[in-house]
């Protein structure tokens, strides 16, 4: 358990997450900021907290307007940014197309952490991932074990779970991993997918797998599409949390996360979507998968298209 753990941003997925960590117990404290009036944050913290005697949750929770609340948290996870949202004509933006206005708010959510929790371990959410994530390492200059994003776990998750609806077997049974870019370009790992062990063509034809395979890739945009407003907000907090497990209780798990890639993939200085051990340092390493020909080359489209959204952010600071 550990003492603090900061949330910025109290929308949707922030909500979730509040409420997932008193109900888990994996902090003491929970604190979130968000600049939303009159007090977001604050109201969020307080319709949980009246909430935690009826879940037997003695987590202790708090919601300001103000950075400060954050003050000496070891484990942040950051969700401040507009989402995705279905367009007056039906269609949906690309998570790219929010990086001007994300990029701001950025840029102040990288000034609260280095002046109230420059220690912490930085989960980040907020899309375009793997771009938004880049701009926090270059303003914070942490070093790669501890600041990472959260999709590979997500885009993994959906891969999952089509699957298992698939070949009609529980969830629990697919091993599956989803790496790249969190981007429509993702790459869902086919030869490294497995149900109970078994290969999963034992189970799926290679059609179904290729409309599996092209579903996930676009399965944010589906969620967008059903809510007409706002994106997924339950299963990407669910997916951090996982991280978070990983960590506070150093688990050593196996998860894919955006990491800082020095070399590792042919990558050099750009966040993408990769297998690493997640620890109580955080990523503690970086595991290089033996991928396919096909799946080589998919990976690196999808980094890529990364490098050409971190190219902006660069473009933009001149
Ligand atoms: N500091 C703190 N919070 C902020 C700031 C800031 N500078 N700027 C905006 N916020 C808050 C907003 O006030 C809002 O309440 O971030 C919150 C975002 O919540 P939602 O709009 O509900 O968005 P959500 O669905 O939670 O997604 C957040 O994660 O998955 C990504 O694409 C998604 O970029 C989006 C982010």
């Amino acid at each position: 358990m550990l003492n603090k753990i900061g949330l910025i941003g109290g929308g949707n997925i922030g909500g979730v997450l509040m409420q997932l960590l008193v109900q888990r117990k994996y902090a003491r404290n929970v604190a979130m900021v968000d600049i939303k009036g009159p007090d977001l944050a604050a109201g969020k913290a307080l319709d949980i907290a009246e909430g935690s005697s009826v879940i037997r949750s003695d987590v202790h929770v708090v919601g300001s307007k103000e950075y400060d609340v954050l003050e000496g948290a070891e484990l942040v996870i950051n969700t401040a940014g507009v989402p995705r949202t279905v367009r007056p004509d039906g269609t949906i933006p690309s998570r790219e197309e929010l990086l001007t206005t994300n990029l701001k708010i950025t840029d102040a959510v990288s000034a609260g952490i280095e002046k109230y929790c420059p220690n912490t371990i930085l989960i980040s959410i907020a899309n375009p991932l793997d771009a938004i994530v880049f701009r926090l390492h270059m303003n914070l200059k942490f070093p790669r074990e501890r600041i990472m994003g959260m999709a590979g776990v997500l885009d993994s998750a959906r891969y999952r779970y089509f699957i298992s609806a698939e070949a009609g077997v529980s969830v629990e049974n697919i091993d599956a991993m989803v790496l790249g870019g969190h981007g429509d370009n993702m790459v869902p790992v086919r030869s490294a997918c497995r149900i109970a062990g078994m290969p999963v063509e034992k189970f799926v034809s290679p059609e179904k797998l290729d409309a599996i395979e092209a579903r996930t890739r676009k399965a944010g945009g589906e969620i967008v599409k059903l809510l007409g407003s706002g994106s997924a907000f339950v299963a990407p907090a669910q997916s951090a949390l996982e991280m978070a497990e990983a960590i506070i209780y150093d688990k050593k798990k196996v998860i894919p996360v955006s990491a800082y890639l020095q070399g590792e993939y042919g990558v050099n200085g750009q966040f993408v979507g990769v297998p690493v051990v997640l620890g109580s340092k955080g990523v503690e390493k970086i595991i290089e998968m033996d991928l396919t020909e096909a799946e080589k080359q998919a990976f690196n489209n999808s980094a890529a298209s990364v490098k050409k959204a971190t190219d902006e952010v660069l473009e933009m600071l001149k």
